[in-house]
């Protein structure tokens, strides 16, 4: 088992949530209002509500339909991250931090289009849901505690001003105009 399939397969991540909520706090402190970590920190935010719609919505057709909006946001900030920001990070000296970020993303996108082929009101699904969701809580603990600290305290000023220019460029080719005013 890769450590990637590890990662998928353990429901819990292996940081407490304690350690999560530091990390998130200590991003929150640095992140610049307005630049491309508060976007990213906004949106993690709102793929945990997200998963958690999906979790709470009660019939076949409310868990599917808050399944296919998880899936988009999903989508919409892997894209906007592994455009701009995984790159950025390459290119500050974070190559092997890098492989992973991608190699994780891709891994939660194929158990996300997995989740299609499960009837949503089954025993199968929900593990599924927690599997992912586990898998994501510690991709985001690795980017909020550590890769995005770094990228943040690396790059340039005119780096970051381009990063957030094209972070937001990317999110909204994807989500639209109103995704990127509501996470503001
Ligand atoms: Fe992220």
């Amino acid at each position: 088992m890769s450590l990637i399939d590890k990662a998928i397969a353990a429901v819990t991540p292996p940081e407490s949530k304690a350690a999560r909520t530091k990390a998130r706090a200590k991003a929150r402190e640095i992140a610049t209002p307005g630049s491309w970590f508060e976007m990213a920190l906004n949106q993690h935010l709102e793929i945990e509500a997200a998963f958690e719609a999906v979790k709470k919505a009660k019939t076949h057709d409310a868990r599917r339909s808050a399944q296919k909006r998880l899936a988009t946001l999903l989508t919409g900030h892997a894209i906007a991250e592994e455009a701009v920001i995984y790159p950025a990070m390459a290119s500050h000296g974070e190559k092997m931090r890098t492989e992973l970020a991608y190699q994780e993303q891709s891994a939660a996108k194929g158990e996300t289009a997995a989740l299609e082929e499960l009837d949503p009101l089954s025993e199968d699904y929900a593990d599924k849901l927690e599997h992912i969701r586990g898998a994501v809580a510690h991709h985001v603990y690795e980017e909020e505690g550590t890769w995005f600290v770094k990228l943040h305290e690396n790059a340039s000023a005119e780096t970051k001003a381009r990063l957030t220019r094209r972070f937001k460029e990317e999110f909204v080719r994807y989500m639209g105009e109103d995704a990127i005013r509501a996470a503001a």
